[in-house]
């Protein structure tokens, strides 16, 4: 089941023709988006992914998304949707069409979650290292490659995950040349060690999870210590646990990295699970 809302307070058909080859997020993938879980009609972590458009809107130097505008359009598709109880969310926002006036073209999507998402959830995933060629400080250095926003060029994104699957897995985790984890191509990576839950720092060039964020939030009101710090990717081998996190995939285990069995954690994962359900 698909519901379109537009950025006038209007419904759209999700099958009919709408964006026209001009559109600057079509022809460049020059926009930002952004993916919102929703359950039982109650969208998770909205204000956070509202903020990270417009963070990742200002990073691009797109015109700032018209946030009363997208809540109304998420409004729109939580009341027309007749489907199941969870639903992945899309905020798109364009640069709009190429020499236009500079509007930007934007909607939200509410689509089913995928069934293969769903069954690694409560499966877990194996993962494959996968170098990105970036490090430490580029992001800093190099504003122009936009480390960090969500934009619609995910096309590298996509390509390492073809590249897991080649490789026999089904997701990856990013590291720097030296071998420092960085995320998923659209998760982000959560190690467990004697209950001290640890994220490689945003300043690496990647993107801040509304997820995790959520995640350490719960954690920390629940006595468990948390931390934002480099993490060598040889040292996931001996974690009590390796998650990737994202709103749609929610708390995933990594059960096998780079074809070797890491430590059984369904428990740490079945822990983890209670403490994210528990923010909501
Ligand atoms: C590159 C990347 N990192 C991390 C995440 C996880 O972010 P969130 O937990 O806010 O969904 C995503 C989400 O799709 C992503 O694309």
């Amino acid at each position: 089941m698909r519901v379109l809302a537009l950025l006038d307070g209007t419904l759209a058909d999700p099958e009919a023709p709408l964006i026209r080859v001009d559109d600057l997020g079509l022809v460049r993938g020059d926009g930002v988006f952004e993916t919102i879980l929703v359950v039982d009609g109650a969208p998770r972590e909205q204000g956070p992914h509202l903020d990270r458009l417009a963070r990742s809107a200002a990073m691009l130097d797109l015109p700032e998304p018209d946030r009363a505008a997208f809540e109304r359009a998420i409004g729109l598709v939580l009341d027309n949707w007749t489907g199941g109880r969870e639903i992945a969310l899309k905020l798109v926002h364009t640069r709009g069409v190429e020499g236009g006036d500079g509007t930007p073209t934007g909607f939200a999507l509410g689509a089913d979650i995928s069934p293969k998402v769903i069954r690694q959830r409560a499966e877990g995933i194996a993962a494959v290292t996968l170098d990105r060629g970036v490090e430490p400080g580029l992001m800093q250095r190099a504003p122009w490659l936009l480390l960090s926003a969500k934009s619609l060029s995910y096309a590298v994104n996509m390509a390492a995950l073809r590249e897991a699957e080649r490789r026999g897995a089904a997701e990856v985790v990013f590291t720097t040349p030296s071998g420092s984890v960085l995320e998923g191509p659209t998760s982000t990576l959560v190690m467990v060690r004697d209950r001290v839950l640890t994220t490689p720092p945003a300043d690496l060039g990647i993107l801040p999870g509304t997820t995790q964020a959520a995640l350490f939030r719960a954690a920390e009101r629940e006595g468990w210590t948390t931390e934002v710090a480099p993490i060598a990717a040889d040292d996931l081998y001996s974690a009590d646990g390796v998650f990737l996190v994202s709103s749609v995939r929610k708390i995933t285990r990594v059960h096998t990295l780079d074809g070797k069995a890491l430590p059984d954690s369904t428990g740490l994962h079945a822990a983890l699970d209670a403490l994210y359900e528990s923010e909501y």
